[in-house]
């Protein structure tokens, strides 16, 4: 298939290239690098042994994406532009309104004009906001309890609009947990500017030294140690649920709602002790006070995918924590040379 990967040089983006380019898809990225760096397409280059295909386009510009749009006829489109910082999009709605909402409406827009009418969604388990039962199925009730979140909810509704009022339209919306590791070479992952929102960007930039110690937010919750309890997924199990869903749709010409976790709670300190044992490094931390908007425990019930995509994760805490060290270890500054060559120079001024 000719995939257009919006958002493509992103975190989770640029590890579905990976998977697509190696079942030989035709793939072709679209970023504005709001969030990413050039060095991801480098990379991807040197991972792949072949050029990159890359538009910088911002999905707000309708022209730019009509443009896109006819450089070539796309079967399909994976959908990861967003922006995503929970806290962020508090302080800044009208922006997650703007660049999320209408990014994906002039996206949808230039799909109906291309006649391309396949399309997979990064959606959240924050559209299940605080869950009344564990784990979480599809059909569980939909809250929200934040601007982004609000936004996906958004997203995951109008994506259902428009596949109601042209049937030959299809949609995977695929609602992923937390999201961690990287590939396997350490050559991309995860790099998030500033303080890290999440917790393992967190726990990887204390390892390397950048950061003294974590915070651990809350030691009461009602879990198994008193911490925060998520259903972390290996990235690479991640992005291979996406080529997974292009075949759904391909194959079974119907629409398609899945959780994409591994099925099992991990506390927060859990996931540091895996990570002390993967790193060979300690990790100090404090227990603080509980951060607004938490909850106490998220994970999925993945058995949905298991049986419509016969996707199941497969990478355990241990190889998660294994590859999101190697990453840090080997960047320890994540993508610090952005710009700083003059090939990235040339891509980020394009
Ligand atoms: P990311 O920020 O690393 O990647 C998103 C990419 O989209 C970035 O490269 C950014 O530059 C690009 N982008 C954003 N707005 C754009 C616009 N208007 N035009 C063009 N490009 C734009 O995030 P990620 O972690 O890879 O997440 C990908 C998707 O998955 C997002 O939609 C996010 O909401 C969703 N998601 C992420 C997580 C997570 O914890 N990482 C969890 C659930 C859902
Ligand atoms: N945590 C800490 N210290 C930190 C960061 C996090 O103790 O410095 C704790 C949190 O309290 C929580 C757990 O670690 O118990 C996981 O927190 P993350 O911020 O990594 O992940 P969340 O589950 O809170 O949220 C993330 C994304 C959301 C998305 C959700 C489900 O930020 O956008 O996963 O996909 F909706």
């Amino acid at each position: 298939m000719r995939i257009l990967l919006c958002g493509g040089t992103g975190y989770i983006g640029c590890h579905a290239y990976l998977v697509l380019a190696a079942r030989g898809h035709e793939v072709t990225i679209a970023d504005n690098f709001s969030n990413s760096s050039p060095q991801v397409l480098h990379r991807l280059e040197t991972l792949t042994e072949s050029s990159v295909n890359f538009h910088r386009v911002d999905m707000r510009d309708r022209l730019a994406l009509a443009k896109l749009f006819s450089t070539r006829r796309f079967d399909a489109v994976v959908h990861f532009a967003a922006l995503k910082a929970v806290g962020e999009s508090c302080e800044r709605p009208l922006d997650y309104f703007d660049n999320n909402i209408s990014g994906t409406i002039n996206l949808l827009q230039a799909m109906r004009e291309a006649e391309v009418r396949n399309l997979v969604f990064s959606s959240s388990a924050t559209v299940y906001g605080d869950p009344e039962r564990l784990p979480i199925r599809e059909d569980a009730r939909l809250q929200v309890t934040n601007p982004y979140g609000r936004t996906k909810l958004v997203m995951e509704e109008l994506i259902g609009d428009v596949c109601r009022a042209d049937p030959a339209f299809r949609s995977a919306n695929l609602r992923y947990f937390n999201p961690v590791g990287a590939h396997e070479s350490g050559m991309v992952g995860e790099d998030p500017g500033g303080i890290p929102n999440n917790l393992m960007p967190y726990i990887c930039q204390v390892a390397v030294g950048l950061r003294d110690k974590l915070s651990v937010f809350g030691g009461d919750w009602p879990t198994v140690d008193g911490t925060g309890v998520r259903d972390y997924i290996h990235v690479m199990d991640l992005a291979r649920a996406h080529a997974d869903a292009l075949d759904y749709l391909a194959r079974e010409d119907r629409n398609l709602t899945v959780n994409l976790g591994t099925g099992k709670g991990v506390s927060v300190l859990e996931l540091v002790r895996g990570f002390e044992k993967a790193s060979g490094r300690n990790i100090p931390y404090e227990i603080v006070d509980r951060r607004n908007g938490d909850v106490a425990e998220v994970y999925a019930d993945p058995s949905l995918a298991q049986r419509l995509l016969g996707w199941r994760a497969e990478f355990d805490v241990d190889a998660m924590c294994r590859d999101a060290w190697r990453w840090q270890s080997l960047n320890p500054q994540g993508y610090a040379s952005l710009f700083s060559t003059e090939s990235d120079r040339a891509l980020a001024t394009a």
